[in-house]
């Protein structure tokens, strides 16, 4: 353990340089543990960070359990903080909160449950240190009954305290399903970011969150009674309408009042959700993810971009079985070489998204 420490003292040392521009930050990695150089190359254009107003939260969440939310969210984490941005990780998987374990840190005293609760006040009595520099946590409820209740404006309240956290990013770890309370969070984000895995059950899982999120965010910025219930219903699965997309939906409120139709399709280009393909082990499967995107703009009419695949690798779980996040344990392996990939697409995604 204390070599391990060490090891990431060291990297840091090496990884502590200053930013290269005031427009663009770009930083050339050196892995310690071979002492070769990598390829780790992301830029993040400074404009899009910096300022709290600017402060970036993504939330990271699925409609399976077991698909490597949490492993994508530590790991992004800590590529993000080489990067020499401030970042938080913050376990909100309700049921299982587990984030914690997967950075290596001990089971914690306060968690969110204390501040939902009222017995702490101040979000930054939660913010923890990990073992990496400029990475904290803020660990999960370890008891959900409080937090299962939460009413809306509280959910919001609490991103708004996060938001006032001194970080460059927010990580969000959510938990699988479709519960509302997972679904909030997800909508709060600025990146809505969705795991799916290859098996046929996550990919249909993935699609009914995917699906719930966007009905939910629908629902959520409609004034019309009317159109709300068309929404009510197209979200319950034994509708007698047989509205069974988002373009079905948008096509009969489209049908009943124009102008609704076109508020609606308004909102609904607005929204825009990033796919990472996780545990990818054939060539076929990497595939999947542009795939997923083409059905949903043509079929379901969302928007959805691709950001990268993350193979199934052997020093992945091996990583997690050490409670060490893989990009430390395995600097050089080809799991990373694709993380850095996918986070390349994030920035560059969110920084044309908010330049439109
Ligand atoms: N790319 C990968 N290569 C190898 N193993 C992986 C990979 N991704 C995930 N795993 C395995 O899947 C397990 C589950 O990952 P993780 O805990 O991140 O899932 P999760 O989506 O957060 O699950 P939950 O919803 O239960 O919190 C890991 O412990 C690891 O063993
Ligand atoms: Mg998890």
């Amino acid at each position: 353990m204390h070599r391990r420490y060490w090891i990431i003292e060291e990297y840091q040392l090496q990884t502590a340089i200053p930013p290269l521009g005031n427009y663009v930050t770009n930083f050339r990695l050196k892995y310690p543990i071979t002492g070769s150089p990598a390829q780790a190359n992301v830029n993040i254009p400074s404009r899009s960070l910096g300022g709290a107003a600017q402060k970036l939260i993504w939330a990271v969440g699925g409609g399976k359990g077991g698909i490597g939310k949490t492993l994508l969210t530590s790991n992004m984490g800590v590529y993000l903080s080489w990067l020499n941005k401030k970042v938080v990780v913050v376990d909100m998987d309700l049921g299982g909160a587990n984030l914690h374990t997967s950075l290596g840190v001990p089971t914690p005293k306060t968690t969110l449950s204390d501040l939902v609760l009222g017995k702490v006040e101040d979000v930054r009595q939660l913010v923890q240190p990990t073992t990496v520099r400029n990475l904290s946590l803020i660990s999960g409820a370890q008891d959900s009954i409080g937090i299962a209740n939460m009413r809306h404006m509280h959910k919001t309240r609490l991103i708004r305290k996060f938001r006032e956290i001194d970080a460059d990013f927010i990580l969000l770890d959510l938990g699988a399903g479709t519960a509302f309370n997972t679904l909030d969070f997800f909508l709060l984000a600025d990146q809505k970011i969705v795991v799916v895995t290859p098996e046929p059950t996550s990919i249909e899982n993935g699609y009914r969150f995917m699906k719930a999120a966007f009905y939910r965010m629908l629902r959520a910025n409609t004034h019309s009674p009317y159109v709300r219930q068309l929404i009510e219903s197209a979200m319950d699965s034994k509708d007698s309408r047989g509205i069974s997309s988002p373009r079905e939906l948008l096509n009969e409120v489209s049908r009943l009042s124009p102008s609704d139709g076109l508020e609606l399709q308004k909102k609904m280009e607005k929204f825009c959700i990033s796919l990472i393909v996780n545990q990818v082990r054939v060539r076929k499967e990497a595939e999947l993810g542009k795939n997923i995107q083409l059905v949903c703009e043509r079929y379901f009419g969302m928007r959805l971009d691709y950001m990268g695949y993350l193979p199934y690798d052997n020093a992945v779980w091996q990583s997690i079985r050490r409670r060490v996040p893989f990009i430390l344990e395995a600097p050089n392996s080809t799991a990373v070489t694709h993380l850095e990939e996918i986070l390349r697409n994030l920035i560059r995604f969110h920084t044309q998204n908010n330049e439109r």
